[in-house]
């Protein structure tokens, strides 16, 4: 079970959650990035003049920026924070409309997925700067163990880690979203790396393979926080579908799979993330997996396991199977 820290206080929660909307807001405004590279002046942000010099001062008297002249810039503490933006923008951007109908959520007065969502596009970019930050070194270092030359990455996001890896070693890729706002998202990242003759982008329900032109002539999968969206229907429907990945792999080929553990899987119970984390999956009925299952899953669809490395991003693991 989660350990609580003792510490905490109500006046903690209120300006984390303050926090985490102010600066999740200022990423969606796409000003974050020029706080960080030159300050930021109040008439930078929008034209509620009011509000945004109270922001400022808001953040100033929380410490994230300090006062320079004509504008502020981040303090010290304020770069370690917007290092870790990613997890503010996946929750508040996110999830956040979500959080704020929750009690409708609870009562069943409106329902997830109908009468309210997740907003996609943040969940990827919010996903990508947390993988850019705690989980890029180690991956990159696992995908340096083989060799490979064609990857599929389904649930592909904004296809940060595709783009980054055809970088690395030359590869070819497919990225595949169920999302229109991911794949648009992944496309202009695609172009932007100037890779669009070496990745396609597909818009298709991953879960059916039928539906991913070009998956049997990879050698390497990426499912980085995807499959989870596969237990969704049952351990079996995913031992299911891992057996067809893996039947339509060659021998010696690769996949890498990220998945966050569930609460009450570490051993000193100080967990940092996964409750939350949990309860966000739970907007989607979605249950969350740990070591021991995950190993089950890939060893009864034929995959051997060949390491399991506990990256940066807090109760995560990332998994490297290999089809024997
Ligand atoms: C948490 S995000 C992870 C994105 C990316 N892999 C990363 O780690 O940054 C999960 C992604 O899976 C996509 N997704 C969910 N169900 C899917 C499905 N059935 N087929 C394809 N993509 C799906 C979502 O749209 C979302 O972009």
């Amino acid at each position: 079970m989660s350990k609580v820290r003792a510490q905490t206080s109500v006046f903690d929660y209120m300006q984390g959650y303050t926090l985490c909307t102010v600066l999740s807001a200022l990423e969606e405004l796409g000003v974050l990035d020029a706080l960080a590279a030159d300050g930021l002046r109040a008439e930078q942000i929008g034209s509620n003049e009011f509000l945004t010099r109270a922001t400022l001062r808001y953040l100033t008297e929380r410490g994230i920026v300090a006062e320079d002249g004509d504008r502020v810039r981040l303090t010290e503490f304020g770069r370690t924070v917007y290092a870790d933006r990613g997890y503010l923008v996946w929750l508040s951007g996110g999830y956040g409309e979500a959080m704020t109908a929750f009690g409708d959520l609870l009562t069943g007065k409106r329902r997830f997925g109908e009468d309210i969502d997740r907003n996609v596009r943040w969940v990827a970019v919010g996903s990508a700067e947390i993988g850019q930050k705690d989980m890029w070194p180690y991956v990159v270092d696992l995908a340096r163990r083989f060799k490979f030359q064609h990857i599929a990455d389904l649930g592909c996001g904004n296809a940060h880690y595709l783009i980054s890896l055809c970088q690395e070693v030359g590869a070819r890729g497919i990225g595949v979203d169920i999302s229109p706002a991911s794949c648009k998202e992944a496309e202009q990242e695609v172009a932007k790396a100037g890779l669009t003759d070496r990745i396609s982008i597909i818009e298709a329900d991953a879960g059916d393979l039928k539906k991913v032109p070009g998956i049997d002539g990879v050698d390497l999968v990426f499912t980085f926080f995807f499959l989870h969206e596969v237990l969704e229907h049952g351990f079996d429907v995913l031992v299911a579908y891992l057996r067809q990945i893996q039947q339509s792999l060659p021998a010696g080929a690769h996949m890498l799979t990220a998945e966050v553990a569930p609460p009450g899987c570490e051993a000193d119970g100080m967990e940092l993330f996964t409750p939350e984390y949990a309860l966000t999956q739970a907007l989607m009925e979605q249950r969350l997996l740990g070591e021991d299952g995950w190993r089950k899953a890939f060893t009864e669809a034929g995959f051997e396991i060949a390491d399991v490395v506990t990256p940066d991003l807090p109760e995560a693991r990332i998994y490297l199977a290999r089809k024997p």
